[in-house]
């Protein structure tokens, strides 16, 4: 089915949920996509090139995930190891028909001008060297100091000592020039930053967009979100399937059943708030570690309401943590007030947990993982009927839960 969305809104948003990793600061994809954009204004490229700098900036850091990937500097500009991130960037963006056309520029964002292959069109080579550029500068900011006239000219001195070397000299020199306004820099200050990119969002109107792309999409911000945790690798991808399925057996509409697999694989993006040490502990966490933890249903849906369209999906997904007992979290619903989508989203990821293996145990059977949910039903915490579609049909709902770990 067609939704009715403005595609630049929904990469806004979404990237919202990166810049929670990575650098100390948030917002900095949006600091990277606007300074780029400048840059881009000031060396004449088309408004076509300029928009997908943008998109191509607020992307940049899909493939981080961890908190510490950006911490290990070798110079004061590059850092150990940044071709990981590049790399499965480039790798997850391919897989989306929106973004494919990035690609090549994620894969070469951290790679010097005088290091990329001729081989590579120029207008690529330009767009990467432009986001490395940027990037560097917004790490500068925050090494240096941005505050200052001095500072400030102690950034420009950094990016200009490495010209024809890391950056190309015409990309050196229209940044000089840009930067030299104040402007440029108050732009990096997050209210006008919030602005500069309201008024860019609301220059197009909604379009259509199908179903399977914006599952596409969905998918790749799944994939950002268990590469987050290494024991839940593939979770979001199972509990999407099956709470599909489960949708559908119950007989939902066909939009409905969209819903919820989209705010399935979007349920969880609120955890890339979450830091690693809390996501990555081994044993049982503390209380004050828990309830950051219990929190992450509820940035799921600060991101995801940012969308027009979305409401729906926004609020199914913030609710997979309630229970009809009003013991849930983060808001602690009574059952009347927790949505039939949310309740059948609720026991897929439980299900799915369950059953699916993790490094330090195995996962458990169909027949164990029904005797959970039989007694989370009895404790009047999940919706009997809809457990009681999982009984009748186990093997199915097993096999649409763990299917994804072959993928
Ligand atoms: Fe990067
Ligand atoms: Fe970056
Ligand atoms: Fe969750």
């Amino acid at each position: 089915m067609k939704y009715v969305l403005n595609f630049r809104e929904v990469t806004y948003a979404l990237s919202e949920a990166l810049d929670y990793v990575g650098i100390d600061d948030t917002m900095h994809g949006k600091r990277v996509g606007y300074m780029s954009a400048e840059v881009a204004k000031r060396l004449g490229w088309s408004s076509e090139r300029i928009d997908r700098i943008l998109l191509i900036g607020m992307l940049h850091d899909c493939g981080v995930s961890s908190t510490d990937v950006h911490h290990h500097l070798v110079s004061e500009l590059d850092w150990d190891n940044s071709q990981t991130h590049c790399i499965r960037g480039a790798s997850l963006l391919k897989k989306v028909p929106f973004y494919t056309d990035y690609t090549d520029v994620i894969l070469y964002h951290h790679t010097h001008w005088d290091e990329l292959s001729s081989s590579l069109p120029l207008e690529t080579k330009e767009e990467a060297n432009l986001i490395y550029l940027t990037d560097r500068v917004d790490a500068l900011r925050v090494q240096l100091g941005s505050t200052t006239l001095q500072e400030k000219a102690n950034v420009r001195a950094t990016i200009q000592k490495y010209a024809g070397e890391m950056f190309a000299p015409e990309l050196v020199d229209a940044f000089v020039e840009v930067s030299l306004a104040d402007s440029f820099w108050y732009y990096l200050e997050i209210e006008s930053l919030e602005g500069y990119y309201d008024e860019w969002i609301n220059l197009t109107e909604p379009s259509d967009v199908l179903f399977d792309d914006l599952k596409s999409v969905a998918m790749m911000f799944a994939d950002v979100v268990d590469a987050k945790s290494p024991f839940t690798s593939k979770h979001t991808y199972g509990v999407a399937a099956l709470a599909r399925h489960l949708s559908g057996l119950y007989g939902l509409s066909e939009r409905q059943q969209e819903r919820i697999e989209l705010a399935a694989f979007f349920h969880d993006l609120g955890k890339l708030r979450v830091a690693d040490a809390i996501l990555h502990k081994a044993g049982p966490l503390n209380e004050e570690e828990r309830s950051q933890m219990n929190r992450h249903g509820f940035d799921s849906n600060m991101i995801l309401r940012k969308i027009k369209g979305f409401h729906e999906i926004a609020q199914i997904a913030s609710m997979h943590h309630e229970t009809l007992d009003a013991k849930g979290y983060p808001y602690h619903l009574h059952g009347d007030q927790i949505p039939t989508e949310a309740r059948i989203l609720a026991i897929a990821d439980i299900f799915q947990a369950l059953v699916q293996d993790r490094p330090y145990r195995m996962g458990m059977s169909a027949e164990a993982a029904l005797g959970v949910l039989d007694s989370m039903r009895d404790d009047l915490k999940l919706d009997g009927s809809i457990v009681e579609i999982v009984r009748q049909n186990l093997e199915s709902c097993y096999r649409w839960a763990i299917v994804s770990e072959n993928v």
